[in-house]
């Protein structure tokens, strides 16, 4: 974990140009970037709503989530004006952190997307979810219903809780431990579809799909292995319990950003939390040579996006 000095509410302490990018290198490398105070403004009293909402079900909805492109609010009861107001705080929160992540991580900015931004209002210690969705098993984040083709996962947290730390584990990044699991957890299988002289087909049928207005989950031999090695490591009793672990205590008002498709983490404790996730572009990272795709294909020899 490497602590931020140079970067506050105020914006960087001296022109930041050959910083960020050496941030972003060592986010890129699996660190985590932290900062003991919020970059970014939150105001007291959309802290003190957000503490006070309630999830309608911790079972069906995992937290509360904003698609900020929709503007739409998911986990509290529709039509309600807390939902409303709600809706409302985390655009808000969308639209100063992202400011923020521009400025900070500047070579990311190009190609960025803005996925979902979610609050975590629920205790995760002791929460009883099925073994896919548990939060407190070391994984690397892979969404079923929104492939990214190689591009990277990164999530900005904020922890909102007043007193309490939030906890986690995380493990080795994924550069030091797909060659070592890759093979076990399906890579083969993988390489294999992507070889399939049926591929040219499969690599067109989404854009048919598209042209009949059809539903269809471009989802890329990567995708399929980022899905998989989500699952297999929550499932992988001797890895969950002998891989090299460290444990971080964010404290309250803290923020942090970490590439989670790529540094295995865990929550063991903690309730309220914001997070806004972005999609990088791979086009746009200081070290391709770190990325979970070039780092498969290296593996395997076959290309496995689309
Ligand atoms: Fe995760």
């Amino acid at each position: 974990m490497i602590e931020v000095s140079d970067y506050t509410i105020h914006g960087w302490a001296a022109p930041g140009e050959e910083r960020s990018r050496w941030y972003c290198s060592r986010l890129e490398e699996g660190h985590i970037l932290f900062f003991p105070e919020t970059p970014f403004d939150l105001p007291d009293e959309a802290r003190a709503f957000l503490i006070g909402s309630r999830q309608t079900s911790a079972t069906y909805h995992k937290n509360i989530s904003f698609r900020p492109r929709e503007g739409r609010v998911r986990g509290l009861e529709r039509g309600t004006a807390d939902e409303r107001r709600l809706g409302g705080i985390l655009a808000a929160y969308s639209q100063r952190v992202t400011r923020f992540s521009r400025a900070f991580l500047a070579p990311y900015t190009r190609g960025l997307q803005l996925d979902f931004a979610s609050f975590r209002s629920v205790e995760e210690r002791g929460r009883d979810l099925p073994l896919k969705q548990r939060n407190d098993l070391l994984h690397t984040d892979a969404f079923p219903t929104r492939p990214t083709n190689g591009n990277r996962i990164l999530r900005i947290f904020t922890n909102l809780n007043p007193s309490e730390p939030r906890v986690w584990l995380t493990g080795e990044p994924f550069h030091v431990l797909a060659p070592r699991l890759a093979g076990d957890a399906g890579l083969d299988e993988c390489a294999e579809a992507a070889r399939s002289r049926w591929r040219p087909l499969r690599r067109a049928l989404p854009r048919l799909a598209s042209a009949l207005r059809l539903p269809w989950l471009d989802r890329s031999p990567y995708d399929r292995f980022m899905l998989g090695f989500h699952d297999y490591l929550k499932a992988n009793k001797v890895f969950q319990d002998s891989t090299m672990k460290s444990r971080w205590e964010f404290p309250p008002n803290s923020t942090w950003i970490v590439f989670t498709d790529s540094v295995p983490h865990a929550v063991l404790s903690g309730r309220f939390a914001l997070e806004h996730t972005y999609i990088v572009s791979e086009d746009d990272l200081v070290l391709p040579d770190r990325s979970p795709r070039e780092v498969l294909e290296k593996l395997c020899g076959a290309p496995l996006t689309n």
